[in-house]
C-alpha cells in the first residue's frame, strides 16, 4: 500500500486498512428516492427506492426490459434521472456525465468492457491514466513503474496473471472482468456497478467474478450487482431489489429472503401459475412436473410462502 503512486491513491483506501473489520456505516454512499426515468412517453423506471452501503453488495435483479441498464445509468451519468431524486454521500445530484460520476468515486465496469485487447494487460489497466515521468517536453510514459503497480494492485485482489506483457484478449472473460475491477478499485472507486457481468460467462469464470466482487466489498465499496440470476446474486448479496417493468417488486435484505423466494420473484412465480393452468388446458404437459409454483405439490420440507 505504501508504494502505490500517492497521486492515485486516494483517502478512501486510507481509511479503509485492508483487512480490517467493514466500515460502520456512514449512511448510504449513494441513494435513489423514488427515482425514474422516462425516454419520451415510455417510462422504463419509476419510483425506485434503493440504497448503496459500504462494504455491502446491492444486487439488482430483473428479467429483460425491466430497467437495469436505465438505473445504473443515472447513477453512472449517462443518462438523467425524470423523476424522484439521486444522492451521493446525502446530497442530491443530477450527473451530466460519467466522468462527474467518475469524479465522486462511481465507477461502472459495462459488459462491453472499454478495452484495447491486442494491448498488453497492464496497458490496459492504465488505459486513459497513463503514469508519466520526466518534465513536460520529455515527458514519457513510466512503463516500470505502471507494469510493477498494476502486478501489485493485481495481487492486492488476489489476481494472479503468469504474465502482464500478454494481450488483455488473450484472457479469459471471467479473467478481463477482475482486472476492470481492480482498476476502478485502484483509481478510487467508492461505488462500483457492474452490469450482467456474469451474463455471458460459464459456471467456472462466473464463480471468478464473483470472488473479486467480494474482495471489492471486502474492500470496503459499496457494489451495484446487476444480474438475472438468483443464484449468483445471493452467493454474494447483502440486499436485493428485484425490478419488474421499471418498478421495485422485491426490495430485501438478505436477512428476509430466501433464496427459494428471491427465484421465485425471478421466475415470476403468479405467471408461472397461470402458464401452467394454460398448458393443463391445452393438454399433454405434466404440469407437475415443472418448476416453480408453490402449490405444485413439492414433497415435504419446503417452507411455505410467507415466513420470513
Ligand atoms: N434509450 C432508450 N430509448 C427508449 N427506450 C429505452 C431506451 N433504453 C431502454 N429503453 C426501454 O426501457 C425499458 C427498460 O430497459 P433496460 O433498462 O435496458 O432494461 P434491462 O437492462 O433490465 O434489460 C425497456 O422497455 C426498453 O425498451
Ligand atoms: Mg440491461
Amino acid at each position: 500500500m505504501t508504494t502505490a503512486d500517492p497521486q492515485k491513491t486516494t483517502a478512501v483506501a486510507e481509511k479503509d486498512p485492508a483487512g480490517g473489520p467493514a466500515p460502520e456505516d456512514t449512511g448510504p454512499l449513494v441513494e435513489l428516492r423514488g427515482a425514474g426515468k422516462s425516454y419520451g412517453n415510455i417510462r422504463a423506471l419509476h419510483g425506485v427506492d434503493l440504497a448503496v452501503h459500504p462494504g455491502r453488495v446491492t444486487c439488482v435483479l430483473g428479467d429483460n426490459g425491466a430497467g437495469k441498464s436505465t438505473l445504473i445509468k443515472i447513477i453512472s451519468g449517462l443518462h438523467q434521472h425524470t423523476e424522484g431524486e439521486v444522492l451521493v454521500d446525502g446530497t442530491p445530484v443530477r450527473f451530466n456525465t460519467p466522468r462527474e460520476a467518475l469524479a465522486k468515486g462511481i465507477a461502472t465496469v459495462y459488459q462491453d468492457l472499454a478495452t484495447v485487447p491486442l494491448m498488453p494487460v497492464w496497458r490496459n489497466f492504465f488505459l486513459g491514466s497513463e503514469m508519466t515521468k520526466g518534465p513536460w517536453p520529455v515527458r514519457r510514459l513510466d512503463i516500470a513503474r505502471m507494469k510493477r503497480t498494476a502486478d501489485e494492485e493485481l495481487r492486492n485482489m488476489g489476481i494472479v496473471l503468469d504474465d502482464l506483457e500478454q494481450p488483455l484478449g488473450t484472457l479469459s472473460g471471467g479473467q478481463r472482468q477482475s482486472v476492470a475491477i481492480a482498476r476502478a478499485v485502484y483509481f478510487g472507486a467508492r461505488v462500483l456497478i457492474l452490469d450482467e457481468p456474469t451474463a455471458a460467462l460459464g459456471v467456472k469464470q462466473s464463480g471468478v467474478v464473483l470472488k473479486y466482487i467480494a474482495a471489492a466489498r471486502e474492500r470496503g465499496l459499496g457494489v451495484i450487482f446487476i444480474t438475472h440470476n438468483p443464484h449468483h446474486a445471493y452467493l454474494v448479496g447483502d440486499h436485493f431489489s428485484v425490478l419488474r417493468l421499471g418498478t421495485l417488486e422485491l426490495s430485501a435484505a438478505r436477512s428476509e429472503v430466501s433464496l427459494e423466494q428471491l427465484t421465485n420473484h425471478m421466475a415470476g412465480g403468479a405467471e408461472l401459475d397461470a402458464l401452467k393452468h394454460e398448458l393443463e388446458r391445452a393438454g399433454g404437459v405434466d404440469v407437475e412436473a415443472l418448476p416453480g409454483a408453490p402449490d405444485a405439490g413439492e414433497p415435504a420440507g419446503t417452507p411455505s410462502e410467507g415466513t420470513a
